[in-house]
């Protein structure tokens, strides 16, 4: 259901709207606006929107490989009738793109997912992080006064908000202590929201989403690192899995439950902030010894610690209570700990099998990690 297109011409709303849609037509579903929508959430939440019959745009940058590997089997030829995924051209540092695509699409919700999302890599690159992750929020926001719309507004706030935590388990109410130039840029991004919502009376919500993974989930997140390591190890593509500190605890959730919860909070009767997390906590050598021991292998043959995974300020346990998004949107996970374990190790064990095969018909040589960077 994917169509590239370019945006319809500059024009009033009401005549944009009708180009769009075709001579005579008049929209009657709902449209949502998702930036950040070629990342693991975006993805699953554009497949929730079309479901729920959503006309759904994603704003996708520039790049000179595709890109679009996560929503790609969503395509669908833009010449059939009934496309009801487009895509379109934008960054989140660029406000002239935001408003352009803010005044002709006119969305009635916006998901902003788009961020540099990497805890480690916003230690290089802290300048740049907050430019996309905090101030990308501000130009999103000011892009919708400026179209003169009321589209509700969900905010991708995240756990590692609460970093050198002051309780556990954290709620909305626990105070922030970022650590991080991320989480630092998340803090602007969540207080903006809250902000906009203050001072204008949108409908602006914060997701203070704990951690969600996936066989979708980046590979240079922890999860996804381990999950890929110890499937290739297992058909012989891999010795070894390089790793930081085992000690940190993550509450780590099933990333399409949590797109459910984004939906319900633009979805309820007033603009809040909740906390959505399982209540279940792991360390990282938990999050190994189970990929491993489900694939029958003995982790401590293969794993060994290099210092550069460590980073300069630890987020050392995080934890959170849902109790609100239970209570008042009815959200809660249906995936715990040991069934995201297997059903990323399940998909991931069939990746390495066809990497196999393809290493031994194309006679291409084994590459012994997948991307040993972060
Ligand atoms: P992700 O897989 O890293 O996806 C990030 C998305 O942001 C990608 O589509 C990326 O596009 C896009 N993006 C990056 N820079 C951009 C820019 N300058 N302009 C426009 N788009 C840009 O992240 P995720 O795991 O899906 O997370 C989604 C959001 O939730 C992020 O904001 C993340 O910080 C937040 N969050 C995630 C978690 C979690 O555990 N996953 C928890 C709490 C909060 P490219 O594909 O072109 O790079
Ligand atoms: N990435 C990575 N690589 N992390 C490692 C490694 C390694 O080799 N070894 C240990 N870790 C530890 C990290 O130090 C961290 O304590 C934990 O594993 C989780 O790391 P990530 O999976 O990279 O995620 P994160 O918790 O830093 O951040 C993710 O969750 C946040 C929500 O709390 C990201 O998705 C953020 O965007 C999100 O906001």
């Amino acid at each position: 259901m994917v169509s590239k297109t370019s945006l319809p011409p500059k024009a009033g709303a009401v005549r944009v709207r009708r180009d769009w849609l075709g001579k005579g037509r008049v929209r009657m579903a709902k449209t949502a606006l998702i930036s950040g929508i070629t990342g693991q959430d975006g993805s699953f939440l554009a497949e929730l929107l079309l479901d729920k019959g959503y006309e759904v745009y994603g704003i996708i940058r520039r790049s000179s490989s595709f890109n679009t590997d996560r929503i790609d089997h969503l395509y669908q030829d833009p010449h059939e009738k009934g496309t009801r995924l487009h895509l379109v051209y934008g960054d989140l540092n660029d406000s002239s793109s935001l408003n352009t695509v803010l005044r002709q699409i006119q969305p009635d919700e916006i998901y902003n997912l788009g961020a540099q999302s990497h805890v480690r890599v916003s230690f290089d690159i802290p300048e740049y992080t907050g430019e996309v992750t905090g101030l990308g929020t501000v130009r999103l926001l000011e892009a919708v006064r400026e179209a003169g719309i009321r589209p509700k507004f969900y905010q991708a706030s995240s756990s590692e908000l609460y970093g050198k935590a002051v309780e556990t388990p954290q709620t909305e109410t626990t105070p922030f202590h970022p650590r991080s130039p991320y989480a630092c840029a998340k803090a602007y991004a969540y207080y903006i929201t809250l902000n906009y919502r203050e001072s204008y009376g949108m409908f602006a919500c914060n997701g203070i989403l704990f951690n969600h993974e996936s066989e979708r989930r980046g590979e240079t997140f922890v999860s996804r690192k381990i999950t890929r390591a110890a499937t290739r190890i297992k058909v012989g593509l891999q010795e070894k899995l390089y790793m930081g500190n085992l000690d940190a605890q993550r509450d780590w959730g099933y990333a399409r439950d949590y797109v459910e919860a984004m939906w319900l909070m633009l979805n309820a009767e007033e603009p809040q902030d909740y906390v959505i997390a399982t209540g279940v906590t792991h360390s990282v050598r938990e999050f190994i010894e189970r990929t491993f021991s489900y694939l029958d292998l003995d982790w401590q043959r293969y794993v060994e610690i290099d210092p550069r995974y460590f980073r300069p300020a630890e987020v050392d346990l995080l934890l959170g209570d849902a109790s609100k998004a239970r209570r008042e949107l009815g959200w809660e996970p249906k995936v715990n700990f040991d069934q995201l374990v297997k059903l990323m190790v399940d998909h991931d064990l069939q990746l390495a099998k066809q990497e196999t095969e393809a290493t031994e018909m194309h006679h291409v040589p084994v590459a012994k990690a997948r991307r040993e960077s972060i």
